[in-house]
């Protein structure tokens, strides 16, 4: 365990919210804490604007500018953060989903106003499918929202989750005047309009001290005493473990945009969050302390300019140490390659980096040889599993409008689905090509880069399916029972995977019923 000391230091996460909760602003805050950035609005972050929402192209552009800022390093307190961005663009999600697959912890921003939203809902079912530790960060406390404790059961209802309070507002809206840490036991008083350097921290070692009193008024003071000891009843002493373990998730109050109570969220998360943890492969576990590197692709981001084809692979390291100019096996393609400019993100003081340990993410330059869940290891024959597929949600059939172009039509499929944005099916021993997507916008990409980059001219129809579902049974002849008599439901995925694709949710639940001997699984294993 030679890298001991250097995988230690490092925390990899991802902010994650609901548009416009605030996860750009409280990403920006973290940044400068970090001394990552020195100005607010530096950092042209994966938020897509407002007004680009139909402009596919704009926003495509966007997302290129924000792949320098796709992985946010930065060291605060001696601690190296990496901080993964997602986008926030709906039709994006499944590139969230992937990225969450690469990160040891995230934290939740939710507005206080608005409570839990639907991508909130989503993005807490990915983490608790991998169980990652979650920190909830409730934000926007300067405005009139929800009464904390309803929000509390909402947020544990509607998330599944166990919640723990380690700071508690006192009051909000034009009335909040801080939050008490219950973790350090101190009061964060909050002024309006003055930053962070002014925050002013008081430590108020027990609840009945009367300086509470005479530092926010009586009535808020008994208030505060008075929630204290219902929580303290409700939610019993913070356990760490549990935290860590993905079953119980600690919340913080604050105001990102005031800058109010980031700093003892980012303090507190530095002490608790995961160091890098280990990660199941298909042979084994790979321990994130082993001296020997391994990693795994989650993310490519295409190269805008049609000239040059090239990629970006994201590569999160999840054993020992990486270095340039190193030959890695690559297990899929059982081939050894090697990268002689690996790319650090932000903030990092080179572009090219000549190292990294567990817990990182490097930018590979890619001329096609990468998909979403390729293994990279000193030799060793393995796949890290739990790299998803969902269900895409909008289906559609790819009509060839240029014969002589096939070629390049197939191959720009395959390419732009290895990306992960999309997903191929095929029907009819391949005769047929269905795109699923998470969202519409997807189609519309697709098309300009099949014409632009590839010269393959195309048109969608849409089909009438709404999920698909990937098929497994114990006896393979009931699979291809039901895919004889379902020929027009069932397609083939990239891996060769049986999928059924459902008109609705009554058509599914009967299939489901109907056949006992069959699973439905929601989602795919890259590599189990
Ligand atoms: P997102 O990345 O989650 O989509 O959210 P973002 O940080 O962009 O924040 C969404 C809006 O909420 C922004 O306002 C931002 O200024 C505001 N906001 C963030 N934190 C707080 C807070 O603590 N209190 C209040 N009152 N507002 C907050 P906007 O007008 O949509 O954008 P902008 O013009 O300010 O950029």
């Amino acid at each position: 365990m030679k890298f001991d000391n250097e995988i230690r230091k490092r925390r990899t996460f991802a902010i994650i919210s609901h548009p416009d909760a605030g996860k750009t602003t409280l990403t920006e805050k973290f940044l400068l804490f970090g001394g990552a950035i020195q100005t607010a609005g530096a950092v042209k972050s994966n938020k897509i604007k407002k007004h680009a929402t139909s402009d596919f192209m704009e926003i495509e552009r966007q997302r290129g500018i924000s792949v320098a800022t796709s992985v946010m390093s930065f060291e605060y307190n001696g601690v190296l953060i990496n901080l993964l961005d997602t986008p926030g663009h709906k039709d994006f999600a499944e590139d969230t989903y992937r990225t969450l697959t690469a990160v040891d912890s995230v934290v939740l921003v939710v507005d206080v106003v608005k409570g839990v939203e639907e991508q909130t809902r989503k993005l807490m079912e990915v983490c608790r499918m991998r169980d990652t530790p979650v920190i909830v960060f409730i934000n926007k406390m300067d405005r009139d929202g929800k009464y904390p404790f309803d929000l509390m059961d909402e947020i544990e209802k509607e998330l599944n989750i166990h919640l723990h309070p380690l700071s508690w507002p006192i009051n909000m809206g034009k009335d909040f005047k801080g939050v008490y840490n219950l973790y350090n036991k101190s009061l964060l008083l909050f002024h309006p309009n003055q930053k962070a350097t002014d925050e002013e921290s008081v430590k108020i070692d027990n609840l009945s001290d009367l300086a509470l009193d005479r530092l926010v008024g009586d009535k808020d003071a008994a208030q505060l005493r008075e929630d204290a000891e219902l929580f303290e009843g409700v939610y019993g002493d913070f356990n760490n473990e549990a935290y860590l373990k993905g079953e119980t998730a600690p919340v913080f109050f604050g105001s990102a945009i005031n800058n109010f109570g980031v700093k003892e969220l980012l303090d507190t998360f530095i002490k608790i969050s995961p160091v890098p943890q280990s990660r199941e492969a298909t042979t084994r576990s790979v321990d994130a302390m082993e001296d020997k590197f391994s990693g795994f692709i989650f993310k490519i981001h295409a190269n805008l300019d049609p000239k040059h084809r090239d990629r970006i692979a994201f590569l999160r390291v999840c054993s020992g140490k990486f270095e340039r100019n190193k030959y890695y096996h690559h297990v899929r393609l059982d081939k050894d390659v090697r990268f002689s400019n690996p790319y650090s993100f932000l903030a990092r003081d080179k572009d090219v980096i000549e190292e990294a340990y567990s817990g990182d993410v490097v930018g590979l330059f890619d001329t096609g040889n990468f998909k979403i869940g390729d293994t990279l290891t000193e030799g060793e024959n393995f796949y890290f599993t739990g790299v998803p597929s969902f269900s895409p949600e909008i289906f559609k059939e790819v009509v060839n409008k240029d014969p002589m172009k096939t070629k390049q039509l197939e191959k720009g499929l395959n390419q732009l689905t290895d990306e992960g944005v999309a997903q191929l099916f095929t029907q009819h021993n391949g005769n047929r090509k269905i795109i699923g997507c998470v969202g519409d916008l997807q189609f519309e990409v697709i098309q300009y880069r099949l014409l632009h980059e590839y010269s393959a001219s195309v048109q969608f129809n849409s089909l009438p399916f709404y999920k698909a579902c990937w098929l497994t049974a114990a006896n393979p002849a009931k699979l291809d029972e039901f895919t004889r008599f379902k020929t027009a439901n069932t397609v083939i995925d990239k891996d060769g995977h049986v999928v059924y694709l459902a008109q609705s949710e009554w058509f599914l639940n009967t299939e489901i019923a109907n056949n006992p001997d069959i699973e439905f699984h929601f989602s795919s294993e890259i590599h189990k």
